[in-house]
Order: C-alpha cells, then sequence, then structure tokens
C-alpha cells in the first residue's frame, strides 16, 4: 500500500476543516482554531487540506485562509463561488487547487452540484484565469454525462463528484437508491477519466459510505469534513483519520492498485 501523495495509486484523503471553524464561530472567539486542525493533520496521514471561504463568512474566514497558506505545508483546495470578490483571493494566495462550488446563501451546505452545462459562458473565464495562474482546477458537479462533457469542453483537468444524493440514500436504508446512485458515480467516474479528467468526490461520506466510493478504480481523491470532525468529538482527529483510512485502503484493494497507471 503507498503512502505517498503523488503516487497515482494512492487514494489522496482531503481533511475538510470549516466545520471545526463552524465551533469556534459559535462563541466568536479564536478557539478551536482550524489552522490547528490542519497542522495537527500535517501528522496523521492527510493529503490535503480544504476549507470553504463562503460569501457569509459562516465558518472559514480570510485571515484563515492566510494562516493556512503561510503556516500549512499540506497542499490547500480553495472551494470557491466563481465569483470576482473569491477569484481574486484565490489569485492572491494561489493555493494548490480551487475547486468551484455552486453557493447560494440561504443554503445550509452546498446542496447540489455546479449546473456547469448550463453556466458554460460565466464559468469558461474563471476556470481559464486559475488555470493561467497554475491553480490545479476542479468543477463541483453531479455524477451527470451533461456536467462531465461541458467540464472537459471547459478544460478543467478535475471534477469532484457531489456524492450527497448517494450518502443521503445510504443514511436512510434505501438500499436501491444506494445502488442507483452508486452506479450513476460509477459511470460518471468511467466517462471523465475516459475523457482525461482526473476523478474526485466528496459530500457527507462517513465511515459506512466510503468503501464504496473508494472502490471506484477512477477516483484520485476524497474530501471528507464533517463526519471527520463529528467523529473527532469522541474518538479524536487522528483516531478518526486512521480508520477512515483503513477503510479507504481496504476498498481499493490490490485488484484496483494494480491496474491503476498500468
Ligand atoms: N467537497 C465539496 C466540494 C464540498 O462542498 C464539501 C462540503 O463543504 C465537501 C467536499 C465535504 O463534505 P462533508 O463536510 O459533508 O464531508
Amino acid at each position: 500500500m503507498t503512502g505517498d501523495r503523488h503516487d497515482p495509486a494512492h487514494l489522496r484523503l482531503g481533511l475538510n476543516i470549516d466545520h471545526v471553524a463552524t465551533v469556534r464561530n459559535a462563541r466568536g472567539g479564536a478557539y478551536p482554531d482550524p489552522v490547528r486542525a490542519a497542522r495537527l493533520a500535517e501528522s496523521i496521514g492527510v493529503d490535503g487540506i480544504t476549507a470553504h471561504l463562503r460569501e457569509d463568512r459562516r465558518h472559514i474566514r480570510d485571515d484563515d485562509i492566510a494562516r493556512l497558506m503561510a503556516e500549512i505545508s499540506l497542499p490547500l483546495n480553495f472551494e470557491m463561488a466563481a465569483t470576482e470578490e473569491m477569484l481574486a483571493i484565490v489569485l492572491k494566495y494561489r493555493p494548490h487547487a480551487a475547486c468551484i462550488v455552486p453557493e447560494k446563501r440561504a443554503e445550509l451546505t452546498t446542496e447540489g452540484g455546479l449546473d456547469v452545462a448550463g453556466q458554460m459562458d460565466a464559468l469558461r473565464d474563471p476556470v481559464a484565469r486559475l488555470l493561467d495562474a497554475g491553480i490545479r482546477v476542479s468543477l463541483f458537479i453531479d455524477p451527470d454525462a451533461r456536467q462531465i462533457e461541458a467540464a472537459k469542453a471547459l478544460a478543467a483537468p478535475v471534477v469532484e463528484l457531489h456524492t450527497g444524493t448517494f450518502c443521503e440514500k445510504a443514511t436512510h436504508g434505501d438500499v436501491q437508491g444506494r445502488a442507483r446512485e452508486l452506479l450513476r458515480l460509477r459511470e460518471a467516474a468511467s466517462l471523465g477519466a475516459g475523457l482525461g479528467i482526473e476523478i474526485h468526490a466528496g459530500h457527507g461520506i462517513d465511515y459506512d459510505t466510503v468503501g464504496e466510493i473508494a472502490a471506484i478504480p477512477e477516483m484520485r481523491e476524497l474530501n471528507i469534513g464533517h463526519f471527520l470532525i463529528g467523529e473527532a468529538i469522541f474518538t479524536g482527529l487522528e483516531d478518526a483519520v486512521a480508520r477512515m483510512r483503513q477503510l479507504m485502503d481496504e476498498a481499493r484493494g490490490p485488484a484496483i492498485l494494480a491496474g491503476v497507471g498500468a
């Protein structure tokens, strides 16, 4: 089993630290510090840090991004709406990666994928500017052939498949729905990888659902936040990450590892 995040056979685990900031902001102070969580992540087998600076700054704030860039050596994946405000921030800091997500002020979290096919004209310029700055761009989309083909047309090197519906079906014990959503994810991953797009996934992943997602052969990175930060309350972040990592590695199995990069 490889632990090298640069090895294509290694399924990377990105830790989303937004909800450390949610707890901090509940009291308006400085504790708990999401940058401290990112620092801890460096020593416990996490491959990257994900943070979403939302328009309303409900969790991560501007100075968190500045501190992450200054203090953390893991690659930062900056989730962002495709607005001029966010583009200015990400082009100033130039993180390793930017993931463009849809954003509505009223939603609790990112509820659906980005409608790339319906917003080609609006997304063309932001994607091109990020790529020109050397930032790895990903588009957070539903597992849908139209969206993947649109991402390809925009020359996005990466798509992150929204696993929220799959995870929701799993949580509600909807066996058929779970199987159907998994098939959508598998087909989307296969289509995307066939077009030369790197495949990531995220949203709602927990210990129960990670195995099926990690077992998708084309998968290269999972971004997981809410569950791991929640689980850290009970077992600590190190144990929560170690268990997630173990489930990912078990699901990859020797067959997938042998096929990757072949
Ligand atoms: N990936 C993207 C693009 C997201 O918007 C989110 C939620 O912020 C995640 C991954 C992580 O989802 P969760 O917190 O449910 O694990």
